[in-house]
């Protein structure tokens, strides 16, 4: 069974993520949760994950530690249009009551990729890369702990989503993205190429209410969010960003793409921000571009109807 990290800025597509890691239990050990400022400040996506943990019943077995309040060296950016000011969309949740780890989320991942050397980990990057950046800087050798880093964010023939070159986890620390496509760590990246593939309709949304559980109706609520922000947004469905992570993990036959060398334009200018794949075979770097998005989403569905059982 794989053991996995989430490193996260929830952000409802973050906690929808989270719902779907935590349901696949029979595949995956989620090992802890770091977080990082991203879609809202640090205080919030620290949160949030609380929030997401105590929902699906894993307050005490799951640490939750919170990471970087700041990017690396660009000013902050946060994502409150897409995410609303909570982060959560402004869906009412119960006061989460389970306390963070005392340990701060780079020091988590040091320690625990440390530990991990005879049987690597899996890390999931949802938001910006601010903590893993941090984590390989102090500690190069945590590269021998980890299988394999999959991230949500870049684009490179969609285009960018918070400008028309840059995808928003980039473009919220660039210089930490560079830092790991370097790396030369074995990584998969589901970017706008393939999220835009996975738009979630309001037949869907219904689809995951219907299941009827009470953490599947909070998943519709969350989808739901993400839909109304992103028709007020951009005009059409959410994509399915970040659960995709997760769902590409358990189904790897529904993604396609081929392998690159990844870097980051980080020049001043409209490109800011922007990632360049370099597509080549002997590449590190899973670039995904191509989905079967029906059978993604019926995979999510199967995980989440879990709930209740
Ligand atoms: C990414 O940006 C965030 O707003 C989402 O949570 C997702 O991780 C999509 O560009
Ligand atoms: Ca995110």
């Amino acid at each position: 069974k794989r053991q996995i990290i989430i490193d996260c800025d929830p952000g409802l597509d973050d906690a929808v993520a989270l719902l779907v890691a935590f349901a696949a239990s029979d595949m995956m050990d989620v090992v802890g949760i770091t977080t990082v400022a991203g879609n809202v400040p640090a205080p919030l996506t620290l949160r949030n994950a609380r929030i997401i943990r105590e929902l699906a019943g894993k307050g005490r077995e799951i640490p939750v530690c919170g990471g970087a309040p700041v990017p690396l060296l660009r000013d902050p950016v946060t994502a409150e249009d897409f995410h609303g000011t909570t982060g959560l969309g402004g869906i009412p949740f119960p006061k989460p009551r389970v306390r963070a780890s005392r340990a701060n989320a780079v020091n988590f991942l040091v320690r625990t990729l440390r530990a991990a050397k005879g049987f690597p980990m899996t890390l999931v990057v949802t938001g910006p890369m601010t903590n893993v950046a941090l984590a390989l800087t102090i500690a190069p050798d945590i590269r021998e702990g980890l299988k394999e880093i999959v991230v949500m964010g870049g684009a490179d023939t969609e285009g960018g989503n918070i400008t028309p070159h840059a995808e928003f986890n980039i473009f919220a620390d660039p210089h930490a993205a560079q830092a790991v496509f370097q790396s030369g760590i074995p990584m998969r990246v589901l970017n706008l190429d393939v999220t835009h593939q996975m738009l979630t309709s309001d037949e869907q949304v219904d689809r995951v209410r219907a299941l009827g559980s009470p953490v599947a109706i909070r998943a519709a609520d969350l989808l739901a969010a993400s839909n109304q922000l992103e028709e007020q947004g951009k005009g059409r469905k959410a994509p399915l960003h970040d659960p995709s992570t997760i769902l590409a993990l358990l189904r790897p036959d529904l993604f396609e793409g081929p392998m690159a060398t990844v870097s980051v334009e980080l020049q001043a200018g409209e490109r800011f921000g922007r990632t360049v794949p370099d597509y080549r075979q002997d590449g590190h770097i899973r670039w995904y571009n191509k989905v079967d998005a029906d059978a993604v989403f019926s995979e999510m569905l199967g995980q989440l109807a879990r709930y209740g059982e």
